[in-house]
């Protein structure tokens, strides 16, 4: 009987003090009480564009990404235009999915990364390895951006994760 007893009192004790706070790391909320969206944690739209301007020098450090945007440097509106309008672009598209109001009206994933736009066939196909440096990419502008919270930047990773099937060739 006793054993039983000090087997029931060790779960109890291993709820109260593993389980219920596991439950809640990672689950932000708001003044309300109501779990935080990416959009939120990202530090809503002015977050975001930080984020991926922050990325968009990451990229241009990485030589295995740099050939796939040398087209963007030459794009018509003066050096960088084609930069500011790829970070807007971008910013539109993780604002709109990780739950802010934006509405991307860009090219889709496939049709903007397939070997059919010719703007992108300078600098070879997209591989799994390219997408991950790409991946890296991003999260690295994120931190640099001042998100440092684990299981943001791992949401945020997941969503980008989402557009590989569209996007490596
Ligand atoms: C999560 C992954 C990615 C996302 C969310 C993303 C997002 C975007 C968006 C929104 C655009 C703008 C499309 C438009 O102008 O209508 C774009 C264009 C572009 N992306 Fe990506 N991209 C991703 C991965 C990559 C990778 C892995 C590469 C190459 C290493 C790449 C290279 C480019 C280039 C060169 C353009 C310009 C295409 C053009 O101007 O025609 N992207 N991307």
């Amino acid at each position: 009987m006793k054993t039983i007893k000090t087997y029931i009192t060790s779960i109890a004790i291993f709820s109260i003090m593993v389980l219920i706070p596991l439950t809640y790391i990672g689950c932000k909320k708001d003044d309300d009480g109501d779990e935080l969206s990416l959009y939120e944690k990202l530090g809503e739209r002015a977050g975001i564009e930080s984020a991926v301007e922050q990325s968009i020098l990451a990229i241009s450090s990485d030589p295995e990404l740099t050939p796939f945007f040398e087209v963007l440097l030459v794009d018509e509106g003066g050096m960088g235009a084609g930069l500011e309008a790829l970070k807007e672009n971008i910013a539109d598209f993780v604002d709109e999915n990780s739950g802010g109001n934006a509405t991307y009206a860009g090219m889709s994933m496939a049709e903007a990364h397939s070997a059919a736009n010719p703007r992108m066939t300078n600098a070879g196909e997209i591989t799994d390895q390219v997408y991950n440096a790409f991946l890296d990419a991003m999260i690295q502008g994120a931190q640099q951006a001042g998100i440092s919270d684990q299981s943001t930047l791992d949401e945020y990773r997941d969503l980008l994760d989402d557009s590989r099937d569209d996007i490596v060739n």
